[in-house]
């Protein structure tokens, strides 16, 4: 088949699922539309419908309010959304204001454009890590995840999917603060920089005070942070002259890793069980795997799952200068939306990629970024997600009693499961 057909059956598919989305959801036309356009599902087919049709979307005001931006432009197909990420000289991140308000003022390196502060840091931040320090943290996540599943049900964020990630930063990232204060901080902070489209007064009240808590947290902890810490390597390194890690780069460093380590997690974790329950065929072959004790397996239908309700749909960047794509003009200051999701279901660069298929190369992956940027925690992430999931996947009958409720925020809070 063409690639235009190709393009042409999935957009069909894709207008079919929004009709019978919107006549599902309840409401008015608006809360129809914005219920439909929420769920990944709907995403996935409006963006297959812009990959067809619009595939360079201009839309008339910036939809990311927190960052500025002179209008915006959605880039639905995989050849886009790589091009923008790998011109990262003309194609900004935008983080840095608000990273540096919860950092005091000091840059974190997502809030960076490449150069040489982002390099010293990177580096620096590197050298700090050893390359079995994941085995601790690994044999503390089987650990804590068996033993969160010890009856019948679990209320996932605070008994595992949060508090798991929220342990490795007390015991591997070298922060002592009480674990569900962490776990809101962290939340708090991560929703002000990367989810807050409607810059609410309130998000940012609660992000500062929190960043006001765990800034303190991080000072206090450093007298007591031992070598087995990244705080207290990275006060050594500090110590001997390690221009990234004098006092504010210590703090900036820590605080930068500790609100990407936390939610980004929590959701993900929930998001994959989220997706595998919703495809009873993948989520036995899901089981089986779990039940094997068989953690790449697993991890394949996880990234998989993830493809398909990925914690971030879209990229965003701001253009420095005036540029071209292809044959569009892009004005500096456009807000540029590259979306990852839609480009993991490019017909382009996924074969069948409406067909859960675990196991696909890596490449087609786009969970976590990519190129200069690309997730800290990456090696983090694919080996984590396996290890704190393994155990409940592996439960036989595992049913959502209630769906993720966030309690207003775009992070569950709750997410009740129960099992056989
Ligand atoms: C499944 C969980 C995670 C997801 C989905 C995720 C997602 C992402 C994404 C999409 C980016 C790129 C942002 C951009 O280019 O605009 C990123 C960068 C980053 N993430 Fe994660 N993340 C996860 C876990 C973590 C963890 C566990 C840590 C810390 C240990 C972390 C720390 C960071 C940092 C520091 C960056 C910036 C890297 C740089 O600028 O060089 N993330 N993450």
């Amino acid at each position: 088949m063409s690639l235009f057909l190709k393009r042409f059956v999935s957009a069909v598919e894709g207008v079919s699922g929004l009709g019978a989305a919107f006549l599902r959801a309840r409401g008015g036309f608006g809360a129809r539309l914005a219920a439909v356009l929420q769920s990944a599902s709907g995403q996935r087919n409006a963006l297959a419908v812009l990959r067809l049709g619009r595939p360079r979307l201009a839309l008339p005001a910036n939809p990311v309010k927190c960052y500025a931006g002179e209008g915006a432009l959605l880039l639905t197909r995989a050849r886009d959304f790589h091009a923008v990420i790998e011109r990262q000289a003309e194609f900004e991140v935008v983080y840095g204001p608000r990273m540096r308000m919860l950092t005091g003022g000091r840059d974190f390196f997502l809030g960076m454009q490449d150069g040489a502060a982002y390099r010293r840091d990177t580096d620096a931040m590197r050298r700090i890590v050893r390359p079995d320090d994941l085995l601790p943290v690994l044999a503390m996540a089987r650990a804590e995840a068996a033993a969160a599943l010890a009856g019948t049900g679990v209320d996932l964020p605070p008994a595992l999917s949060a508090r798991i990630p929220a342990l490795m930063v007390q015991r591997y990232f070298g922060v002592a603060m009480e674990t569900d204060q962490l776990i809101a901080d962290a939340t708090a902070m991560f929703h002000f920089l990367f989810s807050d489209l409607d810059a609410a007064p309130a998000v940012t009240d609660r992000a500062l005070e929190a960043a006001a808590r765990v800034n303190a947290a991080i000072d206090a902890s450093i007298p007591h942070a031992g070598p087995e810490t990244l705080l207290g390597r990275a006060v050594e390194a500090g110590k001997a002259g390690e221009a990234a890690f004098d006092p504010d780069g210590i703090r900036a460093n820590i605080i930068g890793i500790l609100i990407g380590a936390i939610p980004t997690l929590s959701k993900a974790a929930c998001l994959a069980v989220e997706e595998l329950l919703r495809r009873p065929g993948d989520l036995a072959r899901a089981r089986a795997a779990a039940e094997s004790g068989d953690e790449a397996a697993l991890a394949a239908h996880l990234w998989e799952a993830l493809r398909f309700n990925p914690l971030n749909p879209i990229l965003y960047r701001r253009a420095a200068r005036a540029a071209t794509l292809g044959d569009t003009e892009i004005a500096a200051g456009t807000m540029v939306l590259a979306s990852n999701l839609s480009a993991m279901f490019d017909e382009a660069a996924v074969p069948k990629p409406w067909r859960f298929i675990a196991g696909r190369p890596w490449n087609v992956y786009l969970l976590w970024g990519e190129g200069l940027h690309l997730c800290w925690g990456d090696r983090i992430n694919k080996a984590l997600l396996p290890a704190m999931l393994l155990p409940l996947l592996a439960r036989p009958g595992l049913r959502a009693v209630s769906p993720p409720d966030g309690e207003g925020t775009p992070f569950p809070r709750h997410y009740r499961l129960a099992w056989d």
